[in-house]
């Protein structure tokens, strides 16, 4: 019975959404070197559940009472030999795990080079309830929810919160790092190839714990730098009259939270996401499709799709006010 409960189980698990991607299928360095300590421990583990088990079965077997036999067996305390042996098995065992573990740990949470150089990224990773800054101190621009990052080149983030403690985890590129308010916690990791990596909190935070999501986009180093160059362009100004609408909707309504670099709307604090190139976003609220229909959902009501979120919603729009806003919202490149 208790199988067919965990059958159910798992079967209802399939059901959620988008698998995660798997931390035993590393796609970068920092991943590849984490799932060598994970395994590392399994084999310990392993080596000595067979050792234990074994001279289990063996003492069971060969000292079995024999029937008829009722003499009560040598009776020994203390054997200096055995003792001495399981405390140093166990010491060595645990040294062999430590050593690279410590090594591991301390590599992976190296502080970034002082000097800007071509092989490293830095990033300002920024938890909030429920979203994800990301700032590139060496380019001067921030974004949200999508951190992209080059392939092939150490990324060194900079963890810290805004308010509550957030934990930063993309399974298949690296471990969980904690941001942790009042104090910087940093990780490195890397991409070998191009592609969409996806990332979740992984600390319980609030009422939309499980729906702070991000995704990392690992670009070429060339397709990176494009986007770079793209993102300290300014923006695109509006070009048909729905959009220029639409431009003086945000800033009488969305202004005082939001910022669109490269425009006039800059506005200090960020208070909530960066939606400069919002209309290039895989996602909207880190959520859901970037579509006409997602966004309507998303502008209207967003406290039905992320409870506890910060964003009012604006469904006392008018019509019109509502479509040019959002055709502004999808112009921005
Ligand atoms: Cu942020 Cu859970």
């Amino acid at each position: 019975r208790i199988f067919f409960v965990f059958t159910m189980f798992a079967l209802l698990l399939t059901g959620c959404e988008e698998p995660m991607s798997n931390v035993l299928d590393p796609q970068g360095g920092a991943g590849k070197e984490q799932l060598a300590l994970i395994n590392l421990s399994v084999y310990i583990m392993v080596f000595v559940c067979v050792v234990v088990f074994a001279i289990y079965f063996y003492v069971l077997i060969r000292f079995k009472q024999k029937p008829g036999d009722n003499t009560i067996p040598e009776q020994v305390e203390g054997n200096m030999k055995l003792e001495l042996l399981w405390i140093v098995i166990p010491i060595i065992l645990l040294v062999i795990l430590a050593v690279p573990t410590l090594q591991t740990t301390f590599s992976l949470a190296e502080k970034a080079p002082k000097e800007q150089r071509d092989d490293v990224v830095k990033v300002k990773v920024t938890a909030h309830q429920f979203w994800w800054e990301f700032e590139y101190p060496e380019y001067g621009f921030k974004t949200a929810q999508e951190l992209h990052i080059p392939t092939g080149k150490k990324v060194f983030l900079e963890l810290q919160s805004d308010d509550v403690v957030h934990s930063f985890w993309v399974p298949s590129l690296a471990g969980k790092t904690d941001l942790v308010p009042g104090r910087i916690n940093r990780m490195k990791l890397d991409a070998d190839k191009p592609g969409t990596y996806k990332g979740r909190c992984a600390e319980l935070c609030g009422a939309s714990h499980a729906l702070m999501n991000f995704q990392v986009v690992a670009e070429k180093p060339s397709d990176f730098d494009k986007w770079v160059e793209k993102r300290k362009k300014p923006s695109s100004e509006p070009q048909t009259v729905a959009q220029k609408e639409g431009k003086k909707v945000f800033s009488q309504n969305c202004m005082s939270c939001h910022a669109i670099d490269g425009t006039n709307l800059k506005v200090k604090g960020d208070k909530a996401p960066n939606l400069t190139g919002f209309g290039e976003r895989k996602k909207v609220a880190g959520l859901m499709e970037n579509n006409e229909e997602n966004l309507d959902q998303w502008l209207k009501d967003p406290q039905s799709l992320k409870p506890g979120t910060y964003m009012p919603g604006f469904s006392h729009l008018s019509k019109k006010d509502m479509s040019s806003l959002q055709e502004y919202l999808r112009s921005l490149e």
